[in-house]
């Protein structure tokens, strides 16, 4: 009796462990990401990640993408505006909140945006951390 109580105990660790492997794999993460970006960050930040200099700044190879995930999500979920320095090159224009995308949502965009036009992070975005900083 007791054995069978600790095997499936087991399984039930077993299946919660990799459904959470799964949903945070982030090779498809990154997959749904580049729909998302189509529909929420393309017209401003453009199909290549180079934005258009001086009005929107670049995500491609962007020195901003080297901040703490933290930094990122917020702009995703406060949007942006002021002064801000890019590679280089100073914006100061306005970027609307885009909180009414889900934690996963977020999640798998900034995946593709670290992962897209030469910019590589191996450290995936969870949504569990974009939850922990809706405002
Ligand atoms: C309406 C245009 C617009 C849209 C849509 C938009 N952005 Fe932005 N984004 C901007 C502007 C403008 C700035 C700079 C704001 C400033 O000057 O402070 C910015 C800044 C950023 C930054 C920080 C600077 C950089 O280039 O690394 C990131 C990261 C970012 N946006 C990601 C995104 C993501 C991801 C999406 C889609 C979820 C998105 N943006 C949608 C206009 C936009």
């Amino acid at each position: 009796m007791r054995s069978v109580k600790l095997v499936s105990g087991l399984l039930v660790l077993l299946f919660t462990a990799s459904a959470f492997v799964q949903s945070y794999e982030l090779p498809k993460s990154i997959a749904r990401g580049k729909a998302l970006y189509v529909t929420n960050c393309m017209n401003c930040h453009m199909e290549d990640g180079k934005g258009m200099e001086g009005v929107y700044p670049p995500l491609a190879k962007a020195d901003f993408l080297k901040r703490p995930a933290k930094d990122i999500i917020e702009t995703v979920l406060k949007g942006q505006s002021g002064e801000v320095k890019v590679n280089g090159v100073l914006y100061n224009g306005v970027m609307p909140a885009q909180d009414y995308l889900t934690d996963t949502e977020i999640a798998d965009i900034l995946n593709y945006v670290n992962n897209s036009w030469g910019n590589k992070n191996p450290k995936a975005i969870t949504p569990a951390q974009v939850k922990t900083l809706r405002p």
